[in-house]
């Protein structure tokens, strides 16, 4: 492998709130690298919803996408070509760790606010597990188009919520029915709208005169707010902020130059004591997604794997550390937004879709050698959960297994209770129930329904082994084993969380377990 090759991709995901403009945008993204060519095909918006990966039953009932796609658009700066690897991130309210562990297999991140709105709940939670990682994150005000709130409430809301140093890098010229175009800092140019639906049709205007009132705030907002900084963006302390309308077209060649410019290229990962740098010659990489059920008469899954190091070659062989024996990887799947593509070749920052029956987990490593193994792919406390109960009380064993297996995939949590043989199963969110129960019945043929859990969420329990025992005798009742073995608290809110925690310091209450 060159290093050039693994210099020119960017692996990223858009993060937002539902209804920020995240659909809207990757599709004008898309059709600036020239991968799509009619706006709308990403996904038709309103009561029919759909996406090309529509692959499960469920999603085409809910017209929505359960799980991530990954879309792959080339742009050339310079004679130089860079690869956007989009890895798209469920945009419905009911997020699941899907969402999660996708953003375990990106570089950087484009956070979409809407100017009306600004930070809300999803955005905060996505960005907070970004930031765990310190993962860079680049701000896309959209909807500027529309009466939106101004411009230093909105930076100042983001500096404040989230911690962050913001960099304005433009400023809206007017919002809603004043809107007059967004000036670029850097070139000190308006992007200006024209025609009879105001969309961009890509004139800029070097000297264009801005009217004076905007004139003054413009310079406040250059002057008010730190400068762009390269290395507090890429490790997470500082977000440098673009405006602009998804709908109109508007900003978005900015934001798209920005990822090109400034988003880091592949990062090495870490893998215990270690990190794993993208030029190491041996091809390693991580599956932080499996995809199920794209056919239902076969057990056929399509394992997500983010390729870490190496080149990659079609029919190469590697060791699943879930596994310890090679498979030969002869049918891999490169995802372009059109097409799927077989795959002849990757480079550290692609995903690779590897077709197989079940043998790959999330969480396993893949490598030529078999030794490395990377860390740091969380299981995140549930926010629902739900007693599993039996329509035919003779299937427990099969429920056992079903349970077992599809917790290992990463669908659904599953706690064993120390007292009393309900088991119970955990989600982040909602839709996750719905793929439980219908994977339940299609694949395992076990009917089952949910039920109420007297838990609001749960928390792995680590700490000295005498602290442990004593706290166990102690609560039985809200104790439980995962799938792993490990022990869990039950906590009926998060009252009890912090009571717990503060009655035994000596004990982590953790909310995320690495697999
Ligand atoms: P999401 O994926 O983040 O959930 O959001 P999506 O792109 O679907 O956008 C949500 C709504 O916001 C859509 O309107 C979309 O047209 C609108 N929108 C997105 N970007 C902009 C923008 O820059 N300016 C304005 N004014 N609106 C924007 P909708 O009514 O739900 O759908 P539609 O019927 O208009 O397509």
């Amino acid at each position: 492998m060159t290093s050039s090759s693994a210099n020119s991709r960017r692996t990223f995901a858009i993060i937002s709130h539902p209804d920020a403009g995240k659909t809207t945008l990757t599709e004008k993204l898309l059709l600036q690298g020239g991968a799509i060519h009619l706006a709308g095909e990403v996904k038709a918006r309103g009561a029919a919803r759909r996406t090309r990966s529509d692959w499960m039953k469920i999603e085409q009932q809910r017209g929505i996408s359960v799980t991530s796609s990954v879309m792959t658009f080339e742009k050339t700066y310079d004679g130089e070509t860079i690869t956007f690897n989009l890895l798209d991130t469920p945009g419905h309210e009911d997020f699941s760790e899907d969402t999660y562990r996708t953003l375990t297999a990106v570089d950087s991140a484009i956070m979409v606010i809407d100017a009306a709105k600004g930070i809300e709940p999803q955005t905060r939670k996505l960005f907070e597990v970004c930031r765990l990682r310190s993962v860079p994150i680049i701000t896309f005000v959209n909807k500027v188009d529309r009466e939106g709130r101004p411009v230093f409430e909105l930076l100042d809301e983001i500096a404040d919520m989230l911690a962050l140093d913001v960099s304005p890098q433009m400023y809206p010229v007017g919002m809603g029915g004043q809107f007059e175009g967004v000036l670029d800092f850097a070139t000190g140019a308006i992007a200006r709208p024209e025609g009879p639906s105001k969309e961009f049709l890509g004139k800029r205007d070097a000297d264009a005169e801005l009217p004076e009132a905007f004139a003054e705030e413009a310079e406040l907002a250059q002057i008010g707010y730190p400068e762009f900084d390269l290395e507090a963006y890429r490790n997470g302390d500082l977000t440098p902020v673009y405006f602009g309308s998804a709908l109109k077209n508007f900003g978005v060649t900015e934001l798209i130059d920005a990822i090109a410019r400034h988003a880091p290229p592949p990062r090495p990962q870490p893998a215990g004591e270690d990190s794993i740098a993208p030029e190491r010659d041996e091809v390693t990489g991580f599956i932080f997604k499996v995809q199920a059920n794209m056919d239902p008469n076969h057990r056929d899954r399509i394992a997500f794997m983010r390729q870490v190091s190496g080149t990659f070659k079609r029919g190469m062989k590697l060791t699943p550390s879930g596994l310890g024996k090679p498979i030969a990887v002869h049918s891999p799947i490169l995802f372009f937004a059109q097409d799927r593509e077989i795959a002849d070749t990757a480079e550290p920052g692609d995903i690779i879709g590897i077709p197989n029956h079940g043998t790959l987990r999330v969480g396993d490593t893949l490598s030529e050698k078999n030794e490395v193994r990377f860390t740091g792919l969380p299981d995140f406390a549930p926010e629902i959960l739900r007693r599993v109960q039996l329509v035919d009380p003779t299937k427990t064993k099969q429920l056992r297994k079903a349970l077992d297996d599809l917790s290992e995939e990463g669908v659904i949590q599953v706690f064993y209770p120390e007292i009393g043989g309900q088991w119970i199963v955990g989600v982040v969110g909602q839709l996750q129930l719905e793929v439980l129960i219908s994977r339940l019945s299609a694949e395992y043929k076990v009917e089952a329904r949910l039920e109420p859990a007297p838990f609001a969420t749960a928390r792995w329990l680590a700490g000295p082994a005498a602290k442990l025992d004593e706290f166990e005798n102690f609560n039985r009742a809200n104790l439980a084993r995962d799938r792993d073995g490990n022990l869990v608290f039950m906590a009926k809110s998060g009252w009890d969380v912090n009571y717990q925690q503060e009655k035994n310091p000596e004990i982590q209450f953790s909310a995320t377990k690495e697999r």
